[in-house]
């Protein structure tokens, strides 16, 4: 496998193990386990990762195309390298993902790995190139997760308390769609009220990649909510989420932005607080993801607070692998932990 240039910059140098990690999620969930340990390796000077398998059924290479380092991908037969066919999921143009920029966006890479080890450990593993699942980012930001959810075809809903944060987002989404003349319906733009009050906004809108799906009713679900995430079971029906995948606030400001409220400083606090709301919107088998800031929380804490809202959290193997340094103030891990 060649890694996509981009991870060495966004990962300062971890990428090979990051994706090494990811590429033993996916062998254990989907290629039953029939890929042996990545490694990297050199090959006419040029960095890979390498391992050895049965030859690659089409759905196996399917499955290992989504894979979030993966630039592309190589059989190695008698010393010459022959490419294999990666149908990516894909099916916008990739400037979803890449246009916005502001302080404090999950980048794009690391929300696809987070997202691709969520729904790898959840029951719907098997199901990820043949269904549209259905996902939920609960601190949703500006929707990087969101975006990446409807890049894979997949339902995207969203819930975040800033704003600001709630503006920008749903200001590009609609401007991109009308760009890109996709088709869309605009099912629902405004406040939301309980008892006479205020209590959020919404934007409600069906996507579809071509005419024909849209024709058909092959649309797929936009939902983005502005309020608190503590708050989240008000909003959606209980068991409607294939997998929740969030980036939770790191405990340190970024940049500008100021954090939404005093929980966004105590990440786990925040965890503990929310993690029962979101584990009653999982269907059962469904998997949470959460990265955070190990510099603030352990990851025992961090495994306690997902265990006491009844999840259960998968602490082994590659799933120990995914810590990696951000910056000065930010090492950044992973915990996915599964709803019975
Ligand atoms: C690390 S950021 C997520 C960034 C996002 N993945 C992106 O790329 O734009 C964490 C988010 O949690 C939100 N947040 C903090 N406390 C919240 C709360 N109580 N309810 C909802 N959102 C909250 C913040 O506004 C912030 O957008």
């Amino acid at each position: 496998m060649l890694i996509l240039p981009s991870a060495n910059r966004v990962y300062a140098g971890a990428s090979v193990e990051l994706t090494a990690a990811e590429l033993a999620v996916f062998s254990a969930a989907v290629l039953g386990g029939g890929l042996s340990e990545a490694k990297p390796t050199e090959l006419g000077g040029v960095s890979y990762l390498a391992f050895e398998s049965d030859p690659l059924t089409p759905r196996a290479a399917a499955f290992l195309a989504n894979v979030s380092g993966c630039y592309a991908l190589f059989e190695v037969s008698q010393g010459l390298l022959r490419p294999v066919e990666i149908p990516r999921l894909d099916r916008y143009d990739d400037d979803l993902i890449t246009i916005q920029k502001y302080p404090g966006k999950t980048n794009e890479q690391f929300t696809k790995l987070l997202l691709n080890v969520t729904l790898m450990t959840s029951a719907f593993a098997s199901e990820m190139l043949d269904r549209k699942l259905a996902v939920l980012d609960p601190l949703c930001g500006r929707g990087t997760t969101l975006n990446q959810a409807l890049m894979y075809g997949y339902d995207a809903a969203g819930v975040d308390l800033d704003q600001k944060d709630y503006d920008a987002y749903t200001t590009f989404i609609k401007a991109w769609l009308k760009r890109k003349r996709i088709k869309h319906k605009t099912d629902y733009d405004g406040p939301v009220r309980r008892e006479g009050k205020t209590v959020g906004r919404r934007l409600q809108v069906s996507v579809a990649a071509s005419k024909d799906d849209y024709r058909t009713g092959q649309t797929q679900r936009l939902d983005v909510v502005c309020a608190d995430t503590t708050r989240a079971r008000e909003f959606f029906k209980p068991g409607s989420f294939d997998v929740v995948v969030t980036d939770a606030p790191y405990g340190v400001q970024h940049g500008s932005r100021s954090s939404a409220t005093a929980l966004a400083r105590r990440p786990l606090a925040l965890l503990a607080a929310a993690a029962p709301a979101w584990a009653t919107l999982l269907r059962p088998g469904g998997a949470v993801g959460v990265a955070w800031n190990a510099l603030v929380a352990s990851r025992d804490a961090t495994a306690s607070v997902l265990a006491d809202a009844g999840l259960e959290p998968v602490d082994s193997g590659p799933y120990r692998q995914f810590r990696h340094r951000v910056d000065q103030g930010i090492t950044r891990d992973i915990l996915v932990a599964g709803k019975p």
